[in-house]
């Protein structure tokens, strides 16, 4: 057979081509090598057991005998100098990437949750302001109540039935007729009295508060839970005035839109007494509502002209005086706002709930 008409080597690169070309290929590839995953790529393709460099060696045997030994000595003089090439680049990338452990600055950054109000304090003070704006003063009394104050001065003498509405928390102490005497308050309403005590007519206030009752708890009961307390003293306060009043308030927390209903009810330190509704912001009547469970009203409130015998027993002439008073459940008011079913998931500190508000 004739030669090749290009030369005696018929087109087959010489041994030193071989091994030049896979140099500058793996110098070149190595030179953009810039993460771990790339070396070790970079590694089983040039150096590694099936690599090109080890190819070359292996091919030794096929070549002509006197080509062997230099062609061995140049392969294993690439393969050290690659695998030293190796190394150094290997070192540069880790030196780039900072120490082993340190912060990654390429990672997103987490944002920081920030703190909030709980849905209920966040209430609160929505009440309290619709009542400030209407020049009504925001007070507090006392979580551990004398049964006097709780009772009686709200109206409720010691065998009065009303005392059942209130399963109340009694502390283990009596007093000098052996009677339990110190109770956590069951309501706000003692507030009333010790406003009255304190300071003279003209009174506007807010009374937010924690109330305790020896209750189950189920889904609207909780054997802690806030109230607000509304009370106006003065000369010629009038039934006009408690409707005007809370009706603005309804407005206010509950939307311009609102109407109101307000029906008999009976509680002993007022006389008359009232519930009030506002009408369902979340329907047009829809029996499916699950707000109001289409009977379009949500009770919020009771509220009354404050009984005379209230006023006598706080030192105010009911002659001279008049007032009225409301009463209502902080948590009710924020379930009814927020469409929450159920009252116990304010105090199960579980931040998929909280952190909605
Ligand atoms: N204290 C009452 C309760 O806890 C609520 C209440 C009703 C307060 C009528 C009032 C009122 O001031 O006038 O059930």
């Amino acid at each position: 057979m004739a030669d090749s008409v290009n030369g005696s080597n018929g087109g087959e690169p010489s041994p030193d081509d071989r091994i030049n070309a896979v140099k500058d290929a793996a110098l070149a590839a190595l030179a953009v090598a810039d993460s771990a995953d790339a070396l070790q790529e970079w590694r089983n393709q040039y150096i590694g057991r099936s690599g090109e460099v080890t190819l070359l060696l292996r091919s030794v045997g096929s070549l002509p005998a006197e080509q062997r030994a230099g062609f061995g000595q140049a392969a294993n003089r690439l393969k050290n100098e690659l695998e030293g090439s190796f190394d150094t680049r290997q070192a540069e990338v880790t030196a780039a990437s900072g120490p082993a452990g340190a912060i990654d600055v390429s990672l997103p950054g987490r944002k920081p949750s920030g703190g909030r109000l709980h849905p209920i304090t966040q209430t609160v003070r929505e009440i309290t302001a619709a009542f400030g704006a209407m020049g009504f003063q925001t007070v507090e009394g006392p979580e551990v109540e004398l049964d006097r104050y709780n009772f009686n001065a709200m109206n409720i003498p010691d065998d009065h039935p009303a005392r059942d509405m209130f399963d109340t928390f009694w502390l283990d102490r009596v007093d000098e007729e052996g009677a339990r005497s110190i109770l956590l308050r069951t309501h706000t309403s003692p507030m009333q009295a010790r406003v009255m005590e304190a300071q003279d007519p003209p009174i506007r206030v807010v009374v937010p508060g924690r109330c305790y009752r020896y209750e189950a708890t189920d889904a609207s009961h909780e054997w802690h839970f806030n109230q607000v307390e509304v009370m106006a003293v003065d000369e010629g306060i009038t039934f006009a005035d408690l409707k005007g009043t809370l009706f603005e308030f309804a407005r206010r927390v509950f939307g311009p839109e609102r109407k109101v209903r307000f029906r008999c009810d009976f509680f002993p330190f007022v006389e008359p007494g009232v519930d009030m509704a506002v009408d369902c912001f979340n329907c047009e009547g829809d029996p499916a509502c699950r707000i109001c469970r289409g009977s379009r009203w949500l009770e919020i409130l009771g509220a009354g002209m404050v009984h005379p015998d209230v006023l006598r027993r706080a030192g105010y002439d009911p002659e001279r005086y008049s007032g009225f008073a409301a009463g209502m459940g902080v948590e009710r008011v924020a379930m009814l706002k927020h469409g929450i079913d159920d009252i116990r998931h304010f105090y199960a500190n579980d931040m998929r709930f909280l952190s909605q508000f």
